[in-house]
């Protein structure tokens, strides 16, 4: 793959509509994905900082089988990201006494991404080996893309194994937690309707 084709954010954008539309309840969050394509990239109003999760971003897509993608989201890092960020209310309280070091995630669409949206947000969330983000809540639609194997649970629901190229949809409220393996993981995330307010651990 050539750089140019990596880098572009319609490409990336593509690929991410492209594993929705495996699902059948994602069509709608789709059409207000594609729009977004033919956005112009501007400095990010809220701009990140180098976490200790960065270290396990290379790890994290290694084993990804889906490569095109993995590719695309780490040219886009290194090109859109501004660094990485953190939920406030889990830096006021983190869960657990390790978690700020193992947990970050960059955000290249959303009301202070490079690429502005107000009802939108689309960015890569890292967990490092071994980290449980444990379950939280929020008033936005989630889905994620993970980039690799993977737990996650969902209210009302046990623990289940994930894979890269799995579509995780979390209904706005629905209770939800992931954990890694002894591999640091990787996910895209998307975010629509009431995305100003962060998520709060349940
Ligand atoms: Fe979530």
């Amino acid at each position: 793959m050539g750089d140019d084709l990596a880098t572009d954010w319609p490409a990336l954008l593509a690929a991410i509509v492209g594993r929705l539309a495996t699902h059948p309840d994602l069509a709608d969050f789709s059409d207000e994905l594609g729009p977004c394509s033919g956005l112009t990239p501007i400095a990010a109003a809220a701009t990140g900082v180098n976490l200790p999760v960065g270290r396990y971003w290379s790890a994290a897509i290694g084993g990804d089988p889906l490569g095109d993608l993995a590719a695309r989201v780490t040219f886009a890092l290194e090109q859109l990201g501004h660094g990485w960020r953190q939920n406030p209310n889990y830096r006021r309280q983190p869960p657990h006494p390790d978690f700020l070091e193992n947990y970050g995630y960059q955000e290249w669409l959303g009301p202070d991404a490079a690429y502005r949206a107000a009802h939108l947000r689309c960015g890569v969330l890292v967990l490092g080996p071994r980290t449980l983000y444990p379950a939280h809540h929020h008033p936005a639609e989630e889905v994620y893309l993970p980039l690799g194997p993977g737990r996650w649970c969902r209210e009302g629901e046990g623990w289940r194994d994930r894979m890269a190229g799995e579509v995780i949809h979390h209904p706005p409220e629905c209770g939800h937690a992931t954990e890694s393996g002894d591999k640091p993981l990787a996910a895209i995330y998307l975010w629509r309707g009431a995305i100003a307010k962060a998520a709060e651990i349940a």
